[in-house]
């Protein structure tokens, strides 16, 4: 039997844990980290925290088995194949993206990895962020040739999150390595093949078999960018839509 790919989620806010559960759902050994102990400990007595339709079914099918939630970054990202930075990146008083949560957990993870693993980027972040994570790693002293940095954005919307994992309209990878790409490739293979939607148990959603979900392989500026601009559009679809209905509001009598 083929051995099951180890991943490990630091964060396991709302990206981090859908991605952790669903990843378990779809065959993969996953460990979910965070910083915060009363949610670590919330998550392994089963609480889920957010409302997320899915989320209950699936945390209680694989909570403590084929997803194990700790505090314990160095452990949990010593020997996996791929680890999945998913933690917050908010708008500073500049207005920039404050990636100081995404500096920390890549120096814990160069202190602590050994063998090769690929560090993928889940969190939304400027163009050159996968660079600069690679930068740090050299700095905190690990050779180039030990690890490769994957682009891979999530595009999930709060409220439908489970099933915008399963079910995307793409996924999109980022990366300047054959190694790393293959990986993610076979980490999103049972949804891109189609495999996942054979299954009796699988979560309902608008992809099925016959048209399973599309992986695009690009350069790792270009998967950061294709993030923003699909949050572009998404904003400008909101506005416009806002204003439509402003404007068909009757007139108020006067
Ligand atoms: N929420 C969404 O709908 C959504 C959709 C797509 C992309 N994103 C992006 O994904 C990223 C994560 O968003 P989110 O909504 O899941 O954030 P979140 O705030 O819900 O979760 C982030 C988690 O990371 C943890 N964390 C912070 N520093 C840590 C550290 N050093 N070690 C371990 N854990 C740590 C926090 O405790 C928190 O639980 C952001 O970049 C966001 O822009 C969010």
């Amino acid at each position: 039997m083929k051995k099951p790919i180890t991943i490990a989620v630091v964060g396991s806010g709302y990206v981090g844990l859908v991605a952790a559960v669903s990843f378990a759902e779809i065959g993969h050994q996953v460990i979910c980290v965070d910083n915060d102990e009363q949610k670590v400990k919330a998550l392994q007595e089963g609480d889920t925290l957010i409302h997320e339709e899915h989320l209950p079914e699936l945390l209680d099918r694989y909570r403590n088995k084929e997803v194990r939630f700790t505090k314990d970054l160095a452990q949990a990202t010593r020997h996996c194949d791929a680890i999945f930075i998913a933690v917050g990146t908010p708008q500073n008083e500049t207005g920039d993206a404050d990636l100081s949560y995404v500096e920390a957990v890549t120096a814990e993870i160069a202190r602590s990895i050994r063998g090769y693993p690929v560090i993928v980027e889940k969190s939304t972040v400027p163009v050159y962020t996968n660079e600069w994570i690679r930068k740090t790693m050299e700095r905190n002293g690990v050779s180039r040739s030990l690890f490769d940095v994957v682009s891979n954005p999530e595009f999930l919307r709060e409220g439908t999150a489970i099933s915008d994992f399963l079910h995307p309209d793409r996924i999109v990878v980022g990366s300047n390595s054959t190694r790393a790409t293959q990986l993610l490739h076979e980490i999103y293979h049972p949804l891109t093949s189609g495999e996942y939607y054979r299954r009796v148990d699988a979560i309902p959603g608008h992809r099925n078999t016959a048209a399973p979900p599309p992986l695009l392989d690009t350069s790792t500026k270009s998967a950061e960018i294709i993030k923003h601009a699909s949050n572009a559009f998404l904003a400008l679809k909101i506005s416009f839509s806002t204003r439509l209905r402003i404007s068909a509001k009757p007139p108020t009598p006067t």
